[in-house]
């Protein structure tokens, strides 16, 4: 009997466990009521009497062994429970990374909220072109320099086909397919035959705007751009109107606003000027209205084209046009998106 005890305080000793079934195990073999050292302690009744104290001793130390064995193993294995539990249920939960919009879908977006709340609507129109909506019908004489401003890129050797090099083609479409009051603003991508530099690129964004209903005059189109620039960079925004010239309207004007880059002490993107065109305008010349089959005695109208790069240049005081086409997550993730 006594070599039977010292042989299972050796097994007790030796016994490793990792599984909850393997603690079990170790229970039931050694100390539950039809385990090994129960069965001993039956065994040890019928021992003779002058043994009984020696093997009494080894047989208690086995059992204070075994039962000191089970706590160990079963802490063991709480704590190794433990780490792999679920953490505390009331902490918030970590946030989802889902992206953010781009800055130039964020300032469109902002761009659109202004004018319609001015009742504008929104319109869209195709990036591929024929010569009559990009040019023709907005009033570029045939053969004239002025289409020489826009570097176009033409699709194939016909050269009706080309990437439109403004949105004012969707005012055309516009026009020549309902009838006014109009007011509508048209986003969109443009494209031109430009060297990419940290002012240009050779595709860009623009709103283009068009108001066009009886009665309408520049005074409208300056009070509706005092507007948008006052919502959009706030109140203290300075604005100008230079004159200019676009084929298609007649009186016609740039937009500048002070550089919120530089605040006006000069930079890269305001060429050391203090301020920032963001548009062009005017009141819509009436070829391009009787193109359209408008009637220009009746109606009158106001057109603006405007960058949309250059207004989220001002709005998040960025520096280099190129950021916005690079696709650099560090760039693009400092833009936050509420939803
Ligand atoms: N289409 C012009 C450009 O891309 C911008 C422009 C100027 C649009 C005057 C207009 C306008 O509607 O009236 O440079």
């Amino acid at each position: 009997m006594e070599e039977r005890i010292q042989q299972l305080l050796k097994e007790v000793q030796e016994y490793t466990a990792t599984s909850r079934d393997a603690v079990e195990n170790f229970r039931l073999k050694f100390i539950s009521k039809k385990g090994a050292i129960p069965e001993l302690f039956d065994e040890l009744k019928r021992v003779p009497a002058e043994e009984k104290k020696k093997v009494g001793k080894i047989l208690n130390e086995l059992k204070q062994s075994a039962e000191a064995k089970f706590a160990v193993l079963t802490s063991a294995l709480e704590s190794q429970v433990k780490d792999l539990s679920i953490p505390d249920l009331t902490l918030p939960t970590i946030p989802n990374k889902i992206g953010n919009l781009h800055p130039l879908t964020l300032t469109r977006n902002r761009i659109i909220e202004i004018f319609e709340r001015l009742g504008f609507n929104v319109a869209d129109g195709p990036e591929i072109e024929d010569d009559w909506h990009n040019f023709t019908a907005l009033n570029f004489p045939e053969n004239h320099p002025a289409r020489e401003m826009q570097d176009t890129f033409f699709i194939s050797k016909n050269p009706d086909v080309l990437l439109r090099t403004h949105t004012s083609n969707v005012q055309i479409r516009l026009m020549t397919h309902e009838k006014p009051p109009l007011r509508a603003i048209m986003p969109g991508r443009v494209y031109r035959n430009e060297a990419i530099s940290a002012r240009a690129h050779c595709f860009f964004h623009q709103v283009e705007g068009l108001y066009v209903d009886r009665n309408v005059g520049f005074v409208d189109l300056k009070q509706t751009l005092y507007h948008f620039a006052k919502e959009m960079f706030g109140k203290d925004i300075q604005i100008r109107f230079r004159p200019s010239f676009f084929p298609f309207t007649e009186p016609s004007a740039e937009i500048d606003i002070t550089c919120l880059i530089c605040k006006g002490t000069g930079c890269n993107v305001c060429k050391y000027s203090g301020w920032v065109e963001i548009a062009g305008s005017g009141m819509v010349h009436p070829n391009v209205l009787r193109n359209c089959n408008i009637d220009p005695e009746e109606f009158t109208g106001f057109a603006f084209g405007m960058g949309i790069e250059r207004v989220a240049m001002l709005r998040y005081q960025i520096n280099d046009l190129r950021l916005f086409s690079e696709n650099d997550v560090r760039f693009l993730k400092q833009f936050h998106t509420v939803i």
